[in-house]
């Protein structure tokens, strides 16, 4: 009887600096949350986590820029002259063989199919901003008719990837859906 009690002593007491210690890390914890909680990205960051654009106002030929978490985002209503260069452009032709395409498996290679809209070979979403150091490209300038960028002179093609220039990747394609024919939800 008194060795059943021995032992258990000193179980009892160990269980009370444990549940002491822990009550006091869990105290820590609910101290620190908020401090570290209010960097997190605030209501309003938030709500511009996703941007709908009516592609119905573009028209054929078209680009619009939307603003996504901060950034541009070119939306391009392509003519088909547009998509057959792009087309007609071999893999080996580009600097930058990837597709860049976060609707995609990140080594897809950069095709006009796996760089444009699902099933809507006409629009091109693109992030805007230039992969070299982050200017924005002019849309449908520059030699192969996609953008030129001012700042040191790199060039995209008509589904925007790099051709020449210092910018070293495509421009990023961001996630994107398409509702029906006229609803464009990117992010
Ligand atoms: S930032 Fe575009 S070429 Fe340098």
């Amino acid at each position: 009887m008194s060795a059943i009690h021995d032992a258990t002593e000193p179980t009892r007491r160990d269980f009370l600096y444990l549940a002491t210690g822990a009550a006091a890390a869990v105290g820590a914890g609910f101290l620190a949350w908020p401090f570290i909680a209010q960097m997190n990205p605030d209501a309003s960051a938030l709500a511009l986590a996703t941007s709908e654009v009516d592609v119905s106002q573009i028209a054929e030929g078209q680009v619009v820029t939307v603003r996504w978490r901060g950034k541009p985002v070119f939306v391009w209503n392509r003519t088909a002259k547009q998509v057959e260069e792009a087309k007609a452009v071999e893999i080996g032709q580009l600097p930058d063989p990837l597709a860049r395409n976060e609707n995609i498996e990140p080594d897809a290679p950069a095709t006009d199919v796996n760089r444009a809209a699902k099933g809507k070979e006409n629009w091109l979403v693109v992030v805007g901003v230039c992969t070299h150091l982050g200017c924005v490209p002019t849309s449908q300038q520059g030699e192969f008719g996609g953008w030129l960028c001012p700042c040191h002179g790199s060039h995209y093609d008509t589904a925007g990837r790099i051709r020449k220039g210092p910018a070293p990747e495509n421009l990023p394609v961001p996630p994107f859906a398409f509702e029906g024919d006229t609803k464009l939800t990117i992010g």
